[in-house]
């Protein structure tokens, strides 16, 4: 049960600004983070600051479903996006969630601008010298309950202590008094809230010091026609670059084929399904079709003030009559949520839209993909086997969309977040996708950059030339580019 009242307390060791958003209050912290991001600070660039800020965003339109499915024809294809964006904010409980996770819903990470977008805190931590796989997760079953029977004057009002929003305390707290299963995690992935956030470059990370990358959640909007794409199609992009900035296609063997990744900041997963059963693994604790082991037996058939903590009745989520499980409802929204809503550009804007491209950013930052032919062919069934509906093949059949990345892995040097990721190295990270820019309020992959600029500024490696040559650009004309950015 979610519960008002519940202190928010921040994560540990990051900066103030970084805070776990209580799970009811996604969307006031959504409104009032983007009222907060007006100006673009010129603070840590070089050179004379840019001319005065654009005007207010226009954020309506995210979140929804491809216009398509609001017409009658579509009308199941609908209804499986209705159903899986009410799973999708579903508050998950004991015995299901755990025994370790880091929070109780999809959208209680997902949810900037609009639910199925990113988030303002960091809400994944990495530990590189992990080897058991995962993130680390930050609380744990046997820290959910609150202290045991809570009193109010004489009378006893939660029997069975209290289930605290956010829960526990979080492991990466150094204040945190940890629980059992916490101290196991700490254990299995080398992580001590102490750690410093890992520079790839730094000689103490050369000679193997333990480190964290931290992570924020990416938007989902849009993600169905990533995953309609043809693996050809993204290999042919590498093929097609410069050698000086050429990515690398991430092969991985997922639900029984070997695909080109292409979601997650190190690109992970090449399909929805698998992002699905990993973020209800690791994100959530809850075990399904495709990923049926819990990361830890630390509290199986434990129970704590009468509550049954890991019940050890794996996978947890099993699909249904329909075919269809939990991990396949969030499929079903993701798949069917449409790109975000672009703004027209004025005059500024498309001036910077060509410097955006002939500075060098288009280079990585591809503008246009076209889905395949037939993404049925490679798009991968429920967990209960129910293919792609016919309606929805069609319409993600050749479609052209402007993501603004190659989905590739490059090297981006210092930016790099120091965890290996198999093909994705320490200095790797795939093209963040730009559409959608304007909804978001901390960029890059552990929103160190709270202004485009000084995102724009980090890249290095691979990114470096084109970094230098935004910096090289008048401020009226980086002004332009950052006018560009906005309208997507
Ligand atoms: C505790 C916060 C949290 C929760 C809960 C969470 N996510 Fe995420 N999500 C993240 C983070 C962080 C990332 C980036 C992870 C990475 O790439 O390493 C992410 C990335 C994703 C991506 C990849 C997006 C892209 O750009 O490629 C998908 C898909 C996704 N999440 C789906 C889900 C689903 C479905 C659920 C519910 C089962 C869920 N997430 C629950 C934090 C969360
Ligand atoms: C070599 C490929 C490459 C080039 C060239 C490149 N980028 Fe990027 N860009 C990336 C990668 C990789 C990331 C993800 C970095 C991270 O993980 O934090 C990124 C991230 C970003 C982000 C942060 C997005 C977010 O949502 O967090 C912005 C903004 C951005 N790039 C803009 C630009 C602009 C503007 C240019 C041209 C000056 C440019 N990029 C050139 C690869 C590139």
């Amino acid at each position: 049960m979610l519960r008002t009242g519940e202190s928010v307390e921040s994560i540990g060791q990051a900066s103030c600004n970084r805070r776990w958003v209580r799970n009811t209050a996604w969307l006031g912290a959504a409104a009032l983070l983007l009222l907060a991001r007006g100006a673009i600070s010129t603070a840590s660039a070089q050179g004379p600051p840019p001319p005065p800020p654009p005007p207010a965003n226009n954020i309506s339109g995210f979140g929804m479903p491809f216009a398509e499915l609001l017409q009658s024809q579509n009308a199941a294809d609908l209804q499986l996006f209705a159903n899986g964006q009410a799973s999708f904010i579903q508050v998950e409980e004991l015995p299901r969630v755990g025994p370790i996770f880091n929070s109780r819903s999809c959208g209680s990470c997902h949810f900037q601008p609009a639910l199925g977008g990113s988030g303002a805190f960091i809400n994944e931590v990495r530990v590189r010298n992990n080897t058991a796989g995962g993130p680390l997760h930050i609380f744990a079953s046997d820290n959910m309950l609150r202290g045991g029977p809570q009193q109010q004057g004489p009378f006893t009002v939660f029997e069975n202590g209290l289930t605290a929003t956010p829960i526990g305390c979080q492991i990466t707290s150094p204040r945190c008094a940890k629980s059992r299963c916490q101290r196991e995690e700490m254990r299995r992935t080398t992580f001590s809230p102490r750690l410093p956030i890992c520079d790839p470059t730094s000689p103490s990370f050369q000679a193997g010091a333990n480190c964290v990358g931290e992570r924020q959640s990416a938007p989902l909007f849009g993600l169905g026609l990533v995953e309609a794409v043809a693996d050809a199609d993204i290999e042919a992009i590498a093929a097609a670059q410069p050698v000086a900035i050429r990515g690398v296609a991430k092969q991985v063997n997922e639900l029984g084929s070997t695909r080109v990744a292409r979601f997650g900041w190190k690109a992970d997963h090449a399909t929805l399904r698998a992002f699905s059963g990993d973020a209800y693994l690791n994100e959530m604790g809850i075990t399904n079709p495709d990923f049926s082991q819990e990361r830890s037996t630390c509290a199986l058939n434990v129970t704590k003030f009468g509550v049954l903590l890991d019940a050890g009745d794996d996978p947890e989520d099993a699909p249904g009559p329909d075919g269809r499980g939990d991990v396949d409802r969030f499929t079903d929204f993701m798949r069917a949520l449409d790109a975000p809503p672009r703004i027209a550009e004025n005059t500024s804007a498309q001036a910077g839209h060509s410097l955006f491209n002939s500075i060098g950013c288009g280079g990585c930052h591809t503008e246009t993909l076209t889905t395949s032919a037939n993404p049925a062919a490679f798009v991968p069934a429920s967990t209960g086997g129910t293919p792609l509906t016919a309606t929805m093949n069609a319409l993600l059949t050749q479609r052209t969309f402007h993501p603004f990345s190659d989905f590739l892995v490059h090297d981006i040097g210092s930016l790099g977040d120091g965890i290996t990721s198999d093909a994705a190295g320490p200095t790797m990270m795939r093209t963040t996708p730009l559409w959608g820019l304007r909804g978001k309020s901390v960029f890059l992959h552990d929103g160190r950059a709270s202004e485009l600029v000084d995102a724009i500024r980090l890249h290095a490696g691979q990114g470096g030339p084109a970094a230098s040559a935004f910096r090289q650009l008048s401020p009226p004309q980086q002004r332009q580019v950052l006018d560009f950015l906005n309208t997507l």
